[in-house]
């Protein structure tokens, strides 16, 4: 094993593999991990048991605000929890899944939970985070940047196999919901889904999930080589 001491950064949008890349590359470099869209999944998850409407910008600040999120930065336990409770399961159900969107477009929320996860990196050591704005906004300086791509069909199929889903017109629902929640992602005024100027593009389309870790695992142990 490479003992590896920066920080790299995976964004990109959704159903690329992202979360197994990033906990694979994490075991490789015997680095922490972690998932900042678990963190807004988890914001989520407080604003729904509030019974606020994830579109009122103003009480879901307030909410989320109010909410002890907390998240492990172990690759190997999911550590997920809002005020103390075990949430890890939950934030990966459609219910949360439908909201998150609007509730991380939140500035408020965003800057509370920016400042979360640079506080959990600045205690980790090295570590691999995974989001969407950690390269442009979360960790303008890591050591390597990756922005993680793949074909929306390549994405809905990854899916659907995750999910047991086989009926081509499910598998269909699948990528429009995927597009809807990339366009959002992507336009959003605050911190919107793009890869940095300086990030390494890779294209998860014909990669299997070993293929893509094979390549970041060599992108971060050659950017230490180079530096
Ligand atoms: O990666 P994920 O599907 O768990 O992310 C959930 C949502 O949170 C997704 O709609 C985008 C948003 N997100 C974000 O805005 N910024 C991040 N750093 C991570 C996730």
């Amino acid at each position: 094993q490479m003992t590896f001491r920066g920080q790299v950064t995976l964004d990109g949008p959704s159903g690329t593999g992202k979360s197994s890349v990033a906990r694979g590359v994490a075991a490789h470099l015997g680095a922490a991990y972690l998932d900042t869209g678990a963190m807004y999944r988890a914001a989520t998850v407080a604003v729904l048991d509030a019974g606020v409407d994830p579109a009122d910008a103003d009480a879901v600040a307030r909410t989320v605000a109010a909410a002890r999120i907390e998240v492990g930065t172990d690759a190997a336990t999911e550590l997920v929890q809002v005020d103390g409770v075990d949430v890890a399961a939950r934030i990966r159900g459609v219910e949360v899944t439908r909201a998150v969107s609007a509730v991380s477009a939140v500035p408020a929320v965003r800057r509370q939970l920016v400042d979360q996860q640079r506080a959990l990196v600045a205690s980790a050591g090295p570590v691999v985070v995974e989001g969407r704005d950690i390269g442009t906004v979360v960790l303008p300086d890591a050591t390597l940047k990756v922005y993680l791509t793949a074909s929306p069909e390549a994405r809905a199929q990854r899916r659907a196999g995750q999910l047991g889903i086989t009926a081509p017109d499910e598998v269909a629902v699948l990528a429009a919901d995927l597009r809807r929640r990339d366009e959002f992602d992507s336009s959003r005024e605050d911190s919107p889904l793009r890869p940095a100027a300086d990030a390494v593009v890779v294209d998860s389309t014909d990669l299997d999930q070993q293929g893509v870790v094979d390549r970041v695992v060599e992108l971060a142990t050659s950017t230490v080589a180079a530096g």
